[in-house]
């Protein structure tokens, strides 16, 4: 016989619970932990200097840029997942304009978590740097390289690399502040669908 179709707030017939699936999960905090990471190194690695073989502040670039191509590479694999595998609907009791922030900002991520790294991609190879040698992908991937070294172009690629960095602030500011609220003043379960 067939389950009975859900009704209860948030809930479809794929999360009888309301619930983020366990990939879905897996997803999200991945994406998490190595945000963690591509984050904090970018904002730091401009104030690394006066080393005499800049070996350390090739570690950071090494990290920073194989953290933040594995975004891009998690946020690909996740996007295509989440074309086939729709999330669990706002529960029924949630606000219009809550619904709309949710969305807005749940969008403005999904962009970011691509734009962000393809524009860090595109610079470093702008820059002449391509993800070789210390700073091969993962430490020892090699990366080709994709476009000859460019000034001018490189300048606005991280331009716009920067002002990502912080719109990316921005919505995770709000993404977890929106947590926060829901799960400590509105006590509404959302925090723990994803958790
Ligand atoms: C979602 C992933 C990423 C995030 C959140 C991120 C974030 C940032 C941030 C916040 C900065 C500092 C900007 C500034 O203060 O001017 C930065 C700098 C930088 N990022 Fe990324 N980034 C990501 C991916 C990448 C990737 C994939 C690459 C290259 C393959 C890359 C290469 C760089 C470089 C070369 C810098 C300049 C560092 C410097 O010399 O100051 N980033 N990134």
């Amino acid at each position: 016989m067939d389950a009975p179709a859900a009704t209860l707030p948030g809930q479809d017939a794929a999360h009888p619970d309301g619930q983020y699936g366990s990939t879905a999960k897996w997803f999200h905090w991945i994406t998490v932990g190595l945000m963690a990471i591509a984050l904090p190194t970018g904002f730091v690695i401009k104030f690394i200097t006066g080393e005499a073989d800049g070996a350390y502040k090739m570690g950071f670039y090494a990290i920073h840029e194989s953290a933040g191509l594995t975004i891009l590479l998690v946020a690909i694999a996740r996007i295509l997942w989440k074309l086939r595998n729709p999330p669990p609907p706002h529960p029924a009791t949630l606000p219009a304009p809550m619904r709309i922030a949710a969305t807005a900002t749940h969008h403005g991520l999904y962009a970011m978590l691509i734009i962000q790294p393809v524009m860090g991609f595109l610079a470093t190879n702008a820059w002449g740097f391509p993800m070789q040698g210390r700073t091969a992908y993962l430490g020892f991937i090699d990366l080709p390289k994709f476009m000859e070294a460019s000034v001018g172009f490189a300048g606005v690629l991280s331009w716009i690399h920067t002002i990502g960095g912080y719109l990316l602030v921005l919505l995770l500011a709000a993404h977890i502040g929106a947590a926060i609220f829901h799960h400590a003043l509105r006590r509404d379960g959302t925090l723990m669908r994803m958790i």
